[in-house]
């Protein structure tokens, strides 16, 4: 869990988030193990700006990764700083509910993990369009 949570909290500094100033890092473990981390992306026309979330799925997805098996994030200080509700639906497209999700600190203090289901009970996935 260390390298992930020290993924995340490296990614959350390069965050560009001059307008809320709060600044989230995320990682993402793959099926192979390997770690993709992504930092939150604001933009001047506020609506157009993005999660730590999603750039870190994306990192996933461009090496080639199906399937996310843990996951780490955090925002400013200690508060507990836990995936959007969109960013809940992003990783449901590749993980399975009993994935593990770290929320930290942004020192790297594990603050509480929560499994997926816990953040999106009865959650609707790819699956149901099978
Ligand atoms: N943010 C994330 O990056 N991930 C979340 O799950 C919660 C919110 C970002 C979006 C915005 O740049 C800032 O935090 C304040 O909402």
């Amino acid at each position: 869990m260390r390298d992930l949570i020290e993924a995340a909290k490296a990614a959350r500094t390069m965050a560009h988030a001059p307008y809320s100033r709060f600044r989230v890092g995320a990682a993402m473990r793959d099926e192979q193990g390997r770690v993709h981390a992504g930092c939150n992306i604001e933009n001047a026309s506020y609506p157009q700006g993005w999660c730590a979330e999603p750039s870190a799925i994306s990192g996933l997805i461009m090496a080639g990764g199906t399937r996310i098996t843990e996951v780490a994030v955090m925002g400013n200080g200690d508060a507990l700083c836990t995936p959007c509700g969109g960013c809940r639906q992003k990783i449901r497209e590749f993980a399975r509910g009993d994935v593990k999700i770290h929320c930290c600190t942004e020192t790297g203090e594990l603050i509480r993990t929560f499994t997926l289901d816990e953040l999106l009970p009865a959650s609707f996935g790819p699956e149901n369009l099978a």
